[in-house]
């Protein structure tokens, strides 16, 4: 999906992936949790973020839109300090007991140096990869991969018939993940849930049958 694509998403407000609730898994994210420090990819304004925040020394995110990063601080009725960096707005709030920086721009061209939270952290990836389609999941993991050294990648995935929806979000299934992860030490299954309402976020697909799944993929 081409930068474009998000930015009319956000522009005319066709944010259906936006979970207006925290994800349940987050309590069984902490009983895993690694290292002090998190990041967030393709971030959006997930409310996930500020229970997640709590828990972390140091939460950096990175988000396309600008909409998603006013919004995300505006609805907590926080004020951020923005600060232009190169070809990135930092959105940050260092306010006990939240340090968060949000990296407005393209995840893509994000460098270690740049996120300054270390070489060995922790990832929450929800509606991340699942946005990506297969030809972006190659250069969506190893950025991954060159960011960080060593991580603790927490994995929310979608799993249904890709012949009844053009994504996204596309469909990830074990396969995918063991192929992706190939480089990792371990790729361990946490959670899985028959989504029988087919409702994810504040959409309903339209698709036969709809599993959640949770990994915990180290390296
Ligand atoms: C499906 S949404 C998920 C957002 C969030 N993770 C959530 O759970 O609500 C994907 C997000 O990735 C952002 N995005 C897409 N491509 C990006 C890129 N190259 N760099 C940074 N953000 C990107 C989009 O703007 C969008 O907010």
């Amino acid at each position: 999906m081409e930068a474009d694509f998000w930015q009319d998403k956000w522009v005319n407000n066709l944010i259906g992936f936006h979970q207006t609730d925290y994800h349940p898994w987050l309590d069984l994210i902490a009983k895993h949790k690694n290292n002090a420090h998190l990041f967030v990819p393709l971030c959006g304004k997930s409310l996930d973020m500020w229970p997640l925040a709590q828990r972390y020394d140091k939460l950096a995110a990175a988000e396309l839109s600008e909409i998603a990063c006013v919004d995300f601080f505006k609805e907590a009725k926080l004020q951020p300090q923005v600060d232009s960096k190169g070809l990135y707005n930092r959105y940050s709030l260092q306010r006990s007991p939240f340090d968060i920086s949000i990296w407005q721009g393209d995840y893509f061209g994000l460098t270690n140096q740049q996120l300054a939270i270390g070489q060995q952290v922790d990832i929450f990836d929800r509606a991340a990869m699942i946005a990506l389609p297969a030809l972006m999941r190659d250069d969506y993991v190893s950025q991954l991969k060159t960011l960080f050294k060593h991580a603790t990648l927490f994995l929310l995935t979608l799993e249904f018939d890709q012949q009844e929806l053009s994504g996204p979000p596309f469909s990830i299934d074990e396969t995918v993940i063991e192929q992706s992860f190939s480089f990792a030490d371990s790729i361990e299954l946490l959670a899985t849930s028959e989504l029988s309402d087919k409702i994810f976020a504040q959409r309903k697909l339209k698709v036969s049958h709809l599993v959640e799944s949770l990994y915990l993929i180290k390296w």
